[in-house]
């Protein structure tokens, strides 16, 4: 066993004359035991010959994006996947330009824009291409992308030149091959990116889903107003999580900085009044998810004009108590949703609160969290939640509120699917 026994190279070999030593990097490369599977570029084939290729590698050779046959036994795409590491070997300056411009008229451009793996290039070319600041602007912005970069070497130049630009040998490529297997050479797209919304066969396909997110605004006079800190980052998850499990979505919002999330029917209000309407407009629903931290209190009468200051002191203002939106729709009699969620942020005695909201606002589930604000949570990334439930109390670890979103999306699903 060697450290490259199994492992899936893909060779791309350049047109350069250090092609000749990428038959030597192939035998090298196979001694170890791994597998290697070369595609050439047009200009490869004037300096070795596709046969001398194949019989090294013991595979075929693929040199063309749209032979039929290719596509048919193996697409450019799963040729670019099937591999732990892709290898240039010459990388020339020519395909080094095209890798760092995102080119793909050929076979070998194309694979190196659509692998997912990491590439490691060998470049091989006379000393002025090398040292010709385009080429050098293009391996810098390679480098920046995550290409590996093994050699150049200097030395005497088939040109009869001296200098940099030969390409490093086979086995100065096999140790450059080695170490970059040592780490994991998968791409990783960003998150959320690149997984199919469940749509119809979703875990909530054909429900309707109301959440409430973000703060309310309640004016106290045309310019000022009671808010809080919440971002709205939880509700919005958990309005996408819905719309990807296949629900019907509508979100009611306060005011955010966020984007309407893309497959959910937004509507923008401010005040806790508003938003109490807009939930009764959108039912009837399946599930009622009222992650909005809705103001507690609003002025008994906002002010029609600015309030002035100087007028004997401080103003005193009259508040009056909000609807509680959650209770109000957990305790109708008619359209209530089989499934009701409040959220409990607390900044202490986190359980025994969210207990004591289950009963008070007649709600399904209580999704419970810490907010004081050494957590981060408020306005952060992450929330550590425990799910409160009449049948108990289950403990999430510290998630992404994203992730956080998704399973209580599945959560939600199972318990609607059991009655
Ligand atoms: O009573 P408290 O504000 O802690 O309850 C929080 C839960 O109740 C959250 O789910 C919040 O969306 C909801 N709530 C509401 N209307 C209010 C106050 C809170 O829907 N006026």
């Amino acid at each position: 066993m060697t450290p490259l026994s199994g492992k899936r190279i893909l060779l791309v070999i350049g047109g350069g004359i250090a092609a000749y030593k990428t038959l030597d990097l192939i035998r090298r490369l196979r001694e170890r035991g791994a597998r290697v599977r070369a595609a050439m570029t047009g200009a490869a084939a004037e300096f070795v010959t596709p046969l001398s290729v194949a019989s090294l590698t013991g595979d075929r050779v693929y040199d063309n994006l749209f032979s039929l046959t290719d596509e048919a036994e193996m697409g450019h795409i799963e040729l670019s996947r099937d591999a732990d590491l892709v290898v240039v070997a010459p990388a020339t300056a020519d395909l080094l330009a095209k890798l760092a411009h995102g080119h793909a008229n050929d076979l070998a451009s194309t694979l190196l824009l659509a692998t997912d793996k990491k590439v490691l290039a060998a470049p091989a070319m006379n000393l002025r291409m090398w040292l010709n600041p385009a080429t050098q602007r293009n391996v810098a912005t390679l480098r920046a992308d995550g290409v590996l970069i093994v050699g150049p070497n200097d030395g005497d130049m088939a040109c009869g030149e001296y200098g940099p630009g030969r390409m490093a040998e086979p086995m100065e490529i096999v140790a450059a091959i080695t170490s970059a297997l040592e780490r994991d050479t998968t791409i990783a797209l960003p998150p959320g990116i690149g997984a199919r919304p469940a749509g119809a066969n979703g875990a909530l396909a054909g429900k309707r889903v109301v959440v409430t997110s973000g703060p309310t605004y309640e004016p106290i006079d045309p310019v000022r107003y009671i808010a809080n800190r919440s971002s709205g980052k939880q509700g919005h998850a958990i309005a996408r999580a819905a719309a990807a499990a296949g629900a019907d979505v509508a979100l009611i919002s306060g005011p955010v900085n966020l984007p309407d999330p893309s497959g959910v029917r937004t509507q923008h209000v401010e005040t806790a009044q508003d938003m109490l309407s807009a939930v009764n407009a959108a039912l009837p629903a399946d599930i009622f998810v009222a992650t909005a931290a809705v103001a507690d209190w609003r002025m008994a009468e906002a002010g029609a004009a600015k309030i002035k200051k100087g007028n004997g002191g401080a103003p005193t203002l009259h508040l009056v108590e909000n609807p509680d939106i959650l209770a109000t729709i957990a305790r109708r009699n008619d359209n209530r949703p089989k499934l009701v969620i409040g959220f409990a942020a607390e900044t202490n005695d986190v359980l025994e609160h969210a207990k004591k909201k289950l009963a008070t606002k007649g709600c399904d589930m209580i999704v419970a969290n810490d907010v004081s604000p050494s957590t981060g949570i408020m306005g952060g990334d992450t929330n550590t939640i425990h799910i409160v439930t009449r049948g108990g109390i289950d403990s999430w670890p510290t998630l992404d509120k994203d992730e956080v979103a998704r399973r209580l999306v599945a959560r939600l699903a199972e318990e609607l699917a059991a009655g």
